[in-house]
């Protein structure tokens, strides 16, 4: 009969072997093209693009900055289906090529997420600085500003979902 304490170990074995076989299957890195970046449309101004790109831009753009530890299973994964998740919602590296009413809908989206403090995730702010209420007004007239121009640039059925037209 092993006693309780050789199964511990075991286990603990067991599970040691499996954390340093999960270190070795590593996600794609998000590394990837800005040529449909927004900002080659819509300029974005200096401090406005400098709060997207260190608050948004690591889930919704073709490239994350990642920290030190995005190299540490779990955590790899676990940032990777934030990214590909974020991605998919929304990718500002890929902005200009959705249709217009898309673009147009992902900005007013832009808006009720921040105005109701939903992103970044919970979890990102645990690591991240917090963005300040001065970062949030700022992003909130640069999305306000951003349709008013596309307001002036297209005409006002673009703008709008066709299944709503
Ligand atoms: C850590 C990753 C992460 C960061 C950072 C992040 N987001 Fe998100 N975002 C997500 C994920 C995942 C979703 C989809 C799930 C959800 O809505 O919670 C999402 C959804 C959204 C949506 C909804 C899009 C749709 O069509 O449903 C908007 C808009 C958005 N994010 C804007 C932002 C903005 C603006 C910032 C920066 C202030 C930001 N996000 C930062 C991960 C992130």
């Amino acid at each position: 009969m092993p006693t309780a304490k050789k199964i511990l170990r075991i286990i603990m074995i067991g599970l040691l072997a499996i954390f340093i076989v999960m270190q070795f299957i590593q996600p794609a890195r998000n590394v990837g093209s800005e040529l449909k970046n927004i900002a080659t449309v819509f300029p974005i101004p200096p401090k406005a693009n400098k709060i997207l790109v260190e608050s948004c831009y690591d889930c919704h753009s073709n490239n994350t900055n990642y920290p030190w530890y995005s190299r540490i299973q779990p955590a790899a994964w676990w940032m990777d289906g934030h990214v590909k998740e974020g991605k998919k919602r929304l990718n500002f590296s890929e902005f200009t090529a959705y249709p217009l009413y898309k673009q147009f809908h992902k900005l007013e989206e832009v808006t009720d997420e921040i105005e109701n403090d939903e992103m970044p995730l919970k979890s990102y702010n645990w690591i991240h600085p917090k963005m300040t209420s001065d970062d949030k007004i700022i992003l909130l007239s640069w999305a306000s500003a951003t349709r008013d121009k596309m307001k002036l640039m297209y005409p006002p059925d673009s703008l709008v979902k066709p299944s709503a037209r």
